[in-house]
């Protein structure tokens, strides 16, 4: 299939960057690097002993200088991850190397002592940084919750972790219409949202005031929450606290028919996400499109047909049902032009693109295949509209 093609071309330009940016690191260190350093690294990359142990022995005198320079080299302020380990590394295997055709002594023990200290101590701050996003990695699970710390080092100084904004939960009471684009554009870290404007009741201090939702100005540990234990109601289907949903429901005229989720939970798809669909089709919940009651609903009630390229099903679009969620000015003109002639492809749309401005972000995954291409080939019926795309007479032959 070409999705996959898609991705192992992926993976090919991945391969080829890898080993872009190792020539790089070996070319950039050579530039400032001394010939033993230089012959040393080639020999052990090369892996050839007879000539690693000439060197070793014909430069016993300046080898430990060299380990130390390098150390220094590699613990310089600009220097990445890949090429400080890339470095150490070499470090380290001078110094098995002097220890073994030259011989120990103190000078060479305090040598090994700092390289073996340096290395350990990248390895875990690079084991505590990829612990940290995999930490928000969990809590933004579930398609739909956003840790906000744009401006972390000032929450910081509050004491306060970041922000973890429940977008799913807020989708239960409030249609997309209420919040996109009149309160927040579409798309993560546009905002530039901070609590000096939340204050002022602008962004999220619209409805957190006090009167549609608990107040900003107070309770702050109950959006600054990342990394709590509280939070798990915002991302564990088992410890969602369903009664609450029910009450702000209530409270705003939005209905939350907890009683007809199955098995008590809120559905979720294979993948782990919230199942919208299902829980639309159960009739569970039904949000609320406007905070005034003012909004007069606009709706284009057409449907859409895209013939897939290649063997896939083809895909039907219901701009019913998605004008019924979102407003059209959110989607057009800066996602879609108003037109059947966008150059929709898969490529574009697992950059964020098109349909990929929603789904795999707040709306089911593009893993899902079939949920999107759903229609057998060429069965379009009477009245749907042909996406023609970009390339018109090829389309209609
Ligand atoms: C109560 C307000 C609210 C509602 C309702 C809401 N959103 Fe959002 N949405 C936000 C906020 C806040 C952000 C993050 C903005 C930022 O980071 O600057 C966001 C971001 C997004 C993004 C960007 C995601 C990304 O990764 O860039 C998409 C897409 C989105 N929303 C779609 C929707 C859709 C579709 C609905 C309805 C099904 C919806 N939103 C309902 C507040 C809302
Ligand atoms: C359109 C109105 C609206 C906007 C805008 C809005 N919220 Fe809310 N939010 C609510 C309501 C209503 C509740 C539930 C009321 C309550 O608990 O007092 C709520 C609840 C929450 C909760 C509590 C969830 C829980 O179970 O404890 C968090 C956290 C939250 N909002 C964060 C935010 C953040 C952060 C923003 C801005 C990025 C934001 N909200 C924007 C209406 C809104
Ligand atoms: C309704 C949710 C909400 C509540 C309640 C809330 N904050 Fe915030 N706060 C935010 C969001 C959203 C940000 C922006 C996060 C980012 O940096 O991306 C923020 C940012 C901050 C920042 C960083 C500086 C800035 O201006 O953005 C500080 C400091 C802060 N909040 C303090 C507080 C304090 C103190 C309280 C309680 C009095 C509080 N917050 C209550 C949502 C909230
Ligand atoms: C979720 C995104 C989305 C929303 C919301 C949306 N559209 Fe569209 N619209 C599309 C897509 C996708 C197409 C087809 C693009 C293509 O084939 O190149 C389209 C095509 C169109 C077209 C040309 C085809 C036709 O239907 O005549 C018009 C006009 C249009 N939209 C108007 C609207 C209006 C008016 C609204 C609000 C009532 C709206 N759209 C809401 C995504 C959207
Ligand atoms: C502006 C956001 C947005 C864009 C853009 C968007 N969708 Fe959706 N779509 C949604 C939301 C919200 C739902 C409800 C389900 C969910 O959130 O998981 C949905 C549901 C669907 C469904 C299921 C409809 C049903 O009820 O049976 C299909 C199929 C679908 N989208 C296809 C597409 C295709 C194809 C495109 C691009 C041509 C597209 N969507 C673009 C937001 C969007
Ligand atoms: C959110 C909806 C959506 C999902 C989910 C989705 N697709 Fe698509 N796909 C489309 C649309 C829309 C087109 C454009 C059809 C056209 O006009 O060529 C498309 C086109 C394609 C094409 C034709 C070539 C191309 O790149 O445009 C292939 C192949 C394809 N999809 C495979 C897949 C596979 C495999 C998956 C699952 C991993 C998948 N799609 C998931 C909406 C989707």
């Amino acid at each position: 299939m070409k999705a996959f093609k898609v991705l192992s071309l992926a993976r090919s330009v991945m391969l080829i960057a890898a080993l872009l940016s190792l020539f790089l690191v070996v070319t950039s260190i050579t530039a400032a690097e001394s010939e033993f350093r230089q012959q040393f690294i080639y020999n052990y990359k090369t892996m050839n002993f007879s000539a690693q142990v000439l060197l070793i022995e014909q430069s016993e005198t300046i080898m430990l200088d060299e380990i130390i320079s390098l150390t220094k080299d590699a613990m310089a302020k600009d220097v990445g991850f890949g090429q400080r380990m890339h470095l150490l590394d070499a470090a380290s295997a001078m110094v098995s190397g002097y220890t073994h055709y030259v011989g120990t002594n103190r000078k060479l023990k305090k040598v090994k002592k700092r390289v073996d200290k340096l290395i350990a101590n990248e390895l875990k701050k690079e084991k505590a940084k990829n612990a940290e996003l995999m930490k928000w990695k969990k809590e933004e699970r579930f398609l739909g919750n956003f840790i906000m710390k744009a401006n972390m080092k000032e929450m910081e100084k509050a004491g306060l972790p970041p922000v973890i904004y429940p977008h799913w939960v807020h989708r239960i009471w409030f249609e997309c219409k209420v919040c996109h684009n009149d309160i927040f554009i579409m798309k993560r870290w546009r905002n530039d949202i901070s609590q000096e404007k939340i204050v002022a009741g602008k962004q999220c201090g619209v409805c957190h005031d006090g009167k549609t939702a608990f107040s900003a100005e107070e309770k702050c540990e109950r959006c600054h929450m990342g990394g709590l234990k509280e939070a798990k109601r915002l991302h564990d289907v088992d410890h969602v606290d369903y009664e609450k949903i029910s009450k702000v429901a209530d409270k705003l005229g939005a209905e939350w028919n907890v009683d007809r989720l199955p098995d008590g939970k809120i559905p979720v798809d294979r993948f782990g996400f919230i199942d919208w669909l299902q829980l639309k089709r159960l009739d569970i919940f039904k949000p609320i499109n406007s905070l005034d009651g003012q909004y007069e609903p606009e709706i284009r009630g057409n449907q859409i047909y895209f013939k897939a390229k290649s063997k896939v099903k083809d895909v039907l679009f219901d701009h019913e049902i998605h004008s019924s969620w979102v407003k059209c000015s959110s989607c057009h003109p800066e996602v879609f032009s108003e037109s059947l002639k966008n150059n929709v492809k898969m490529v574009a749309m697992s950059k964020g693109k098109f349909c990929g401005h929603c789904h795999g972000k707040v709306s089911f995954t593009f893993a899902d295949c079939l949920r999107c291409h759903s229609q057998q080939k060429d069965t379009r019926q009477d009245g749907v509209l042909l996406h023609v795309g970009k390339k018109r007479e090829m389309r209609e032959k």
